[in-house]
């Protein structure tokens, strides 16, 4: 059973004046967890799902503001249609579960990606969502889907060009404050946090443009291990690292 007196002990030794704004995640491990276990990797991908509720979860409750997950990527595409499909109805499954919780919680739901080439039921389904928690002030939660980080750039790029061609933009004045308000993430902060679970130390095209200053957290741990505990342990990380900015 898992211990919840550590979670609390961990709790204590967060600095709630120091969290990050954002913090960004990179699910991965799911299949391996599934592997494992001998079952089919749908398995390790609704197992996965039920992380996400914990963390989401947990990160409002802490006051995060922006909370990003990668939930699909531009290159997923490649896995076998039995997986996709499985993922898509996973992605289902959790709106309809959760999407009270989170108009509850008052968490605002964002889609980075282009989810217009989604099987009709998980795009109207996301749709849905958004439209229920638009109005909502609390914690920010990205869902990548069908998210590239280059793919991300490009939008950027070809939604700058079209404010350029319509005379909303002066080319001279711009900067990389204002570039990256033509991206999916467009007024939130870049993570101050980004963590990976499964023991692989790569970004995977996840979010180019807003990890510049970032910091990052590894764990062997594999999505669906992933705890609350590993959350405030990745925050707490965090906060005793020096970030310079590029400064002294
Ligand atoms: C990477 O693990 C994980 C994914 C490609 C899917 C992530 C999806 C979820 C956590 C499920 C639900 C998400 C939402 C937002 C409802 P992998 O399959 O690549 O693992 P492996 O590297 O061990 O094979």
């Amino acid at each position: 059973m898992k211990d919840k007196s550590y979670d609390t002990d961990l709790l204590k030794l967060i600095d709630f004046k120091k969290l990050p704004k954002h913090i960004a995640i990179i699910m991965d491990g799911n299949g391996r967890w599934a592997k494992r276990k001998f079952l089919p990797r749908y398995f390790g991908h609704q197992e996965g799902m039920k992380r996400v509720i914990d963390i989401v979860s947990a990160s409002s409750k802490l006051g995060i503001d922006c909370l990003t997950l990668y939930a699909f990527s531009t290159e997923n595409w490649k896995r076998p249609e039995e997986e996709i499909e499985s993922l898509m109805k996973i992605l289902v499954s959790y709106i309809r579960k959760e999407l009270e919780k989170l108009v509850e919680n008052n968490v605002k739901l964002n889609i980075i990606g282009d989810i217009s080439n989604f099987p009709t039921l998980a795009r109207t389904e996301v749709e849905r969502a958004i439209f229920e928690t638009e109005n909502n002030t609390g914690m920010n939660l990205n869902i990548a889907l069908n998210y590239g980080g280059r793919d991300e750039i490009i939008y950027g790029i070809k939604n700058l060009l079209n404010d350029y061609k319509l005379g909303k933009i002066n080319i001279d004045n711009l900067n990389s404050e204002i570039f990256s308000n033509y991206l999916y993430t467009k007024g939130q902060p870049d993570p101050d946090l980004l963590i990976r679970p499964s023991g692989e130390l790569r970004i995977s095209n996840f979010m180019l443009y807003q990890i510049a200053y970032t910091e990052f957290w590894f764990s062997d741990v594999l999505w669906p291990d992933f705890s609350e505990d590993k959350l405030y342990e990745a925050i707490i990380d965090f906060q005793k690292r020096n970030r310079r900015f590029g400064g002294l």
